[in-house]
């Protein structure tokens, strides 16, 4: 399985407080499968997330990643699994500022030891962000950037890629592209797809939608309204 999550719980300071931001969550996802996370503002989907990435301690739980168990891994065996199994599209886009766009589509496959010229610019085709491989980060529009970090993450062919609302700077019309562009390579590539939206629309083409309420995940039938 390229994700499983089994009893995670999740503490965070709250002023002088502690609180449990997420509580008992489980979670599968299969080879292919396309899931999406919804959820109020601030109700812990970045948190769980960064958590399954190991960019944040998991605090109690287990998390398996490619049937790799996360909670007990060496520094060396996460950063291993973020290089080479997982991929991140974060809502700030994480751009390296410093390199252009083919360069920053191509990082993630340099790191996994995979980079392949040809597979940055057809990603680049799709995304329709071709003509703007020489520019840097801080030329480009929010959805441009946004393009590019979706563009770097599947640049390493991830098992499992999680993606924070990756729609959330971009218009219908490639919002749609993006959207149809993650799930079918999802499928081609039997890669997992864990996708936090606000959009009904957008989470009614997954194939399953979870629901981050009060700490709990549920799953929520396709076609109910949100709530
Ligand atoms: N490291 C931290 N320390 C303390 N509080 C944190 C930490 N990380 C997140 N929080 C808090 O946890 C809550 C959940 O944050 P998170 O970013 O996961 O929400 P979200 O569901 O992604 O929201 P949004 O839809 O606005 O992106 C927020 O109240 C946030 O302030
Ligand atoms: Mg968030």
């Amino acid at each position: 399985m390229p994700l499983t999550i089994n009893n995670l719980n999740h503490q965070i300071h709250d002023g002088h407080l502690q609180r449990w931001l997420l509580t008992r969550i489980s979670l599968e996802i299969a080879p292919g499968e396309c899931v999406a996370l919804t959820g109020d503002s601030g109700s812990g989907k970045t948190t769980l997330l960064n958590l399954i990435a190991a960019l944040e301690p998991l605090q109690q739980g287990e998390i398996y990643v490619s049937g790799q168990p996360l909670h007990r891994a060496t520094d060396k065996e996460r950063s291993r699994l973020r290089k080479q199994t997982l991929a991140i599209i974060f809502q700030h886009y994480n751009l390296l500022s410093c390199l252009n766009v083919l360069d920053n589509i191509g990082f993630s496959a340099r790191l996994a030891g995979r980079y392949d010229e040809s597979h940055s610019l057809s990603l680049a085709k799709h995304l329709g962000i071709d003509h703007l491989l020489e520019h840097y980060p801080d030329t480009l529009s929010g959805g441009e950037m946004q393009r590019v970090a979706i563009a770097r993450a599947l640049s390493a062919r991830p098992k499992l890629l999680l993606a924070d609302e990756p729609t959330g700077n971009l218009d219908n019309r490639n919002s749609d592209q993006v959207v149809k562009l993650l799930l079918s390579l999802a499928k081609s590539h039997h890669s997992a797809l864990l996708m936090v939206t606000h959009s009904s629309a957008i989470a009614e083409k997954m194939d399953k939608v979870y629901q981050l309420k009060d700490g709990c995940l549920s799953r929520r039938l396709l076609g109910e309204q949100n709530g």
